[in-house]
């Protein structure tokens, strides 16, 4: 199983939407995808249609092996299931105090997946915590959405300070232009501008478009009810991109 997560510092910039379009893509292409929304406020798994919510208790994930079993669920959309948020925000923190190992909680938590799926995809909240620790250190590739914009790229450079600093891998770091408005000159300059593209930019662009909006309504992927629109097609291709890391990387020597 490799595990893909989108994050970012920065919130609103397409995190959700990527990582809900692209995992359907994957489990669309054949491959067992389960995503786990990570994020408390549950928009990945209010796109999936799963209102229920995460039934973690802390002492049951620290006492059994399999406790993350359980909560995986079908969605609606072929070879996708879910994990969905815990949106009372505690079980995950108390975890985290209580272990010996803060930092390797989620890897020990998916483990009893790791037969079950080909890949693993993390929605993220956007913050520095344990939690993104734990996502650094278990992600075998992140998948950083960006605006075009000046301000983001400082925030993709203070994710990299912050994985340095907490000595994580670097290397899988995957930014990628999300929300790009072509009628805005700022975000055309960034895009024509090679010199300041970051490090590791993927080809893919995802363009800013009210379809992706519809999500919400539809609680529904866009790649299932409009696949051939210009943002549906992004999606696709980002996700090829990013099968394509997946494969070469660090994840294939693991598998
Ligand atoms: N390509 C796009 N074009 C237009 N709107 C978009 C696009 N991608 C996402 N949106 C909209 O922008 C809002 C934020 O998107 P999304 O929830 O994916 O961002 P996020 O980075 O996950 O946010 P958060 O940090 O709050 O988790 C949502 O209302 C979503 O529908
Ligand atoms: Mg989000």
């Amino acid at each position: 199983m490799r595990t893909l997560a989108f994050y970012n510092l920065k919130g609103g910039v397409g995190k959700t939407a990527a990582a809900v379009n692209v995992a359907c893509c994957a489990a669309r292409d054949g491959q067992a995808t389960c995503l786990w929304d990570l994020d408390p406020q549950g928009a990945a798994s209010w796109y999936l249609r799963d209102t229920a919510g995460l039934e973690l208790k802390a002492k049951k994930l620290l006492k059994e092996k399999n406790a993350l079993d359980s909560q995986v669920r079908p969605t609606a959309f072929p070879g996708l299931d879910l994990i969905p948020a815990d949106t009372t925000y505690r079980h995950l923190d108390l975890l985290f105090e209580q272990s010996d190992a803060p930092r390797e909680v989620l890897a020990k938590l998916v483990k009893p997946l790791t037969d079950r799926y080909d890949l693993l995809v993390l929605d993220c909240p956007p913050s520095f915590s344990r939690l993104s620790e734990n996502i650094f250190a278990l992600a075998d590739t992140v998948a950083v959405p960006l605006i075009p914009t000046p301000l983001s790229m400082r925030a993709l450079a203070q994710v990299s300070e912050f994985l340095a600093r907490k000595d994580l891998d670097r290397g899988q770091l995957l930014p990628f232009f999300s929300m790009v408005d072509r009628r805005r000159q700022l975000h055309r300059q960034w895009l024509t501008s090679p010199t300041e593209a970051p490090p590791n930019l993927l080809k893919t662009h995802v363009p800013y478009a009210s379809i992706v909006e519809q999500m919400g309504q539809r609680q529904s992927p866009l790649v299932q009810f409009a696949p051939h629109s210009p943002a549906g097609q992004a999606y696709q291709s980002l996700w090829e991109e990013l099968r394509q890391a997946l494969g070469s990387g660090r994840s294939a020597e693991r598998r």
